[in-house]
């Protein structure tokens, strides 16, 4: 490990930067007309049967799934199709695709669409790969997988970042436990972004997906282990436009600059650029809510604004020097105040800014109130999921995450 001191603001803080891996092997093809190279992309890879998995109907609405499948028949590759993909994509789905795939012999997954197909795509290419496996141990932690498939996506939503992370979610609909299972090995090969298509999205969808791809950033960003000036600066900037042109698409959906901006964002936040050197990041906020989005089936951006605003009080005190910076660095805090005061009128803003896009800032906000009951049920899964990993801005225990769920109620 190496590190350095530095002065900062007022007060000294000490910025030790980790050792680190970047590894960001997708191949972005990005702008008008891309989906048209999605047969030529593929053939690179040589494979002779491929499985497109789809979600429920946007991309045949907007066209996108008919321009690709033409541009596998212009490069004359083999495929079939997996659609009905839902938001919080469900385990059954997975297995549905792993038979499918089995029986058309497929070796290359096809995303057309957001995370939920991209992720559904991802589980699909693990199973495949150990198919004398159960694809479910690996969300449960019981084993790693050793391969998977090739997958790539032609992206139809700027929000979860899987085309180039190494990330996937899966929801186990029998048990209600939504889990995510991190490997390299599903790092997609390539991802194919036309921002037009993505004018087609509700504006609920777009700002919520404007809010995970913050969060992603957020997450990497309010550590007490690690950071660097260049981390700091990519990710301040990343944040600062993201919210701009959240405002824009909700007032003019239709912008196509501000599109663009937010899907490349979308993937630059969860590629891990914005965590070189820093411990992992804090990811509670994100644990917090996949037990919501299992147990009540939020949408994903929604519930992390919802779970935010409580997470951040809770733990501010613990890591206050990155409270501050935020607040005076990507939301604009001039008051003259205590590092205290500061890093609440940080807070405070974010939730100005969550309510200015339509998003909700609690959890009657977002349409849900779990009871006590469920409040406990959710505080100790989300301890299972996070296992070792239970935060860096501060670590918590099952009664903080009862506290934060309860905090979050209004
Ligand atoms: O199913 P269709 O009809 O396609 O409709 C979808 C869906 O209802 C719709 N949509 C997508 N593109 C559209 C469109 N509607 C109109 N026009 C378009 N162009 O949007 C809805 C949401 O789709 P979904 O794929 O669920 O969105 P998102 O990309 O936000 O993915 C969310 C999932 O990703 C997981 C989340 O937990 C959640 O399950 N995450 C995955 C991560 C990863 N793999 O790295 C990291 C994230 O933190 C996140 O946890
Ligand atoms: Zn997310």
């Amino acid at each position: 490990m190496f590190w350095n001191c530095r002065l900062r603001h007022k007060k000294e803080e000490m910025i030790m930067a980790n050792n680190f891996e970047f590894y960001a092997p997708t191949k972005v093809i990005f702008g008008k007309g891309t989906e048209s190279e999605t047969g030529r992309q593929i053939k690179e890879f040589g494979a002779a049967s491929v499985l497109i998995v789809y979600g429920g109907g946007s991309v045949k609405r907007s066209g996108l799934l008919e321009k690709v499948e033409h541009a596998l028949d212009d490069a004359r590759i083999m495929f079939c199709e997996l659609g009905g993909v839902v938001p919080n994509p469900r385990l059954d789905k997975v297995y549905e695709g792993i038979r499918i795939g089995k029986s058309k012999n497929v070796d290359f997954l096809l995303a057309v669409g957001g995370g939920s197909v991209i992720d559904t795509a991802k589980a699909i290419a693990y199973g495949l790969a150990e198919p004398e496996k159960d694809v479910w141990e690996l969300f449960a932690h019981t084993r790693m997988a050793t391969k998977c498939m090739p997958v790539a996506s032609v992206l139809s939503i700027a929000a979860a970042g899987s085309e180039t992370s190494k990330g996937c979610v899966i929801t186990n609909e029998k048990t209600g436990e939504k889990r995510a299972y991190d490997d390299n090995l599903a790092r997609p090969k390539f991802a194919i972004m036309n921002p037009e298509y993505t004018k087609s999205l509700p504006d609920y969808q777009t700002e919520s997906g404007c809010t995970d791809i913050m969060m992603h950033t957020m997450e990497r960003y309010f550590t007490n282990g690690g950071n660097m000036e260049i981390t700091d600066a990519i990710a301040e900037g990343l944040l600062r436009t993201v919210m701009k042109n959240a405002v824009i698409l909700h007032q003019n959906p239709g912008d196509q600059d501000a599109r663009g901006e937010i899907m490349w964002a979308g993937s630059v936040a969860h590629n891990d650029l914005t965590g070189c050197g820093n411990d992992g990041g804090d990811f509670m906020t994100h644990k917090l809510e996949h037990e919501l989005g299992g147990m009540f089936d939020v949408t994903h951006g929604a519930g992390l604004a919802a779970v935010w605003p409580s997470w951040a009080r809770y733990v501010c005190g613990e890591c206050l020097h990155r409270f501050v910076r935020f607040a005076r660095n990507v939301m604009g805090v001039t008051l003259d105040g205590t590092d205290e005061e500061v890093a609440e009128a940080g807070i405070c803003a974010m939730e100005d800014f969550y309510r200015g896009i339509g998003m909700p800032t609690n959890l009657d906000e977002l349409g849900i109130h779990p009871t006590d009951a469920q409040i406990e049920d959710m505080a100790e899964r989300c301890m299972i999921a996070a296992g070792a990993r239970t935060g860096s801005a501060k670590k918590l225990n099952r009664e903080d995450a009862i506290r934060i769920y309860q905090n979050a109620r209004e």
